[in-house]
């Protein structure tokens, strides 16, 4: 958890007239809504801690569902019914929240800038936010978004087409500070139905990992990028990873809303069959160490940027087929 980073915590749809729950930093987080925006708290009165998120919305306060002690958004106690005499001090930790692209960020510091949400934000693009749970580990799921070669099999048919062909490409690695990118290119186009919406055939597929747990996957085409799926991961406890992502492409020439509508369907269909496998790994796997082989070419990097450390920049190639 980077303090002076924002971290995407909940999709805006999310977050209506009621207050939610999130976990953040290993704490519970009360999300609501009030005139200005939003406001987080941490999710815990402090006079018989129960959650503030089980109350409810009163102007700009969030009123404790047990005695009503009511709370502004920057956490301050401004109402103890029946009180008749001054408010004792009393203040609950608040985050700071910025809400962007559909989606809601907190961080627990502060950050110099806003996030990069997304490699198309700012342009014409259709979006779609998505909220995914995983039973696993932060750098498993991000490895397991960037992995190109588990498609054939946990994906067949749907990623990939039903035949093993498989395709030579040559792959740059390039690692930043804080970030590592893959740029795959030679691979013809994928024959599965995923790769059918995409138009005409794909020059290059990159795959990126960067600080805080953002996995991203970006397609382009003759003519530029043609579809980008970004998720910003967060380990919620032990063995759980939550994941808000964004699918978006060009409004003119990526996928137009009625591909975005066919996609998202499949989207969720290979989310499910990775979700699956990541869990049989991790009830499999407790205790035991894993074999990095050697089409693993990111997995060392993004265990260095999950652990806070920084890397030394540099550039390797790689010949695979995938
Ligand atoms: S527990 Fe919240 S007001 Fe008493
Ligand atoms: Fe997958």
């Amino acid at each position: 958890m980077t303090a002076d980073l924002w971290h995407a915590v909940a999709r805006s749809r999310d977050l209506r007239r009621k207050p939610i729950r999130v976990r953040f930093g290993g704490k519970p987080v009360a999300l609501f809504r009030n005139g200005t925006g939003v406001s987080a708290l941490h999710d815990q009165c402090p006079h018989r801690l129960v959650p503030l998120s089980d109350g409810r919305v009163v102007g700009d306060t969030i009123e404790c569902p047990y005695h009503g002690w009511r709370f502004s958004g920057d956490g301050t106690c401004v109402d103890m019914p029946g009180t008749v005499e001054a408010l004792p001090r009393c203040r609950v930790p608040r985050y700071r929240v910025l809400e962007a692209e559909g989606g809601i960020f907190l961080s627990s510091g502060q950050p110099p800038a806003p996030p990069v949400i997304h490699p198309l934000q700012g342009q014409d693009i259709v979006s779609q936010v998505v909220k995914s749970t995983t039973r696993s580990t932060l750098v498993d799921v991000a490895e397991n978004i960037l992995d190109a070669t588990h498609t054939h099999y946990t994906h067949k048919g749907l990623l990939r087409g039903l035949s093993a062909k498989r395709y030579r490409v040559q792959v740059e690695v390039t690692r930043g500070p804080d970030w590592v990118e893959a740029v795959y290119t030679g691979e013809e186009r994928q024959h599965g139905l995923v790769s059918a919406l995409l138009d005409g055939s794909r020059t290059k597929g990159v795959g990126r990992y960067r600080r805080p747990g953002i996995a991203e996957l970006e397609y382009w085409g003759p003519r530029g990028m043609v579809l980008a799926t970004t998720f910003h991961l967060r380990q919620t406890d032990a063995e759980t990873v939550e994941g808000i992502g964004w699918l978006s492409a060009p409004r003119q020439h990526g996928l137009g809303h009625l591909k975005a509508l066919f996609f998202k369907p499949m989207f969720r269909v290979a989310l499910e069959q990775d979700r699956r496998v990541l869990a049989s790994a991790l009830e499999n796997g407790r205790g035991s160490t894993r074999m990095i082989g050697p089409l693993d070419i990111l997995r060392r990097e993004i265990e260095l940027i999950e652990a806070g450390q920084t890397l030394t920049p540099g550039v390797q190639h790689y010949e695979m087929e995938i």
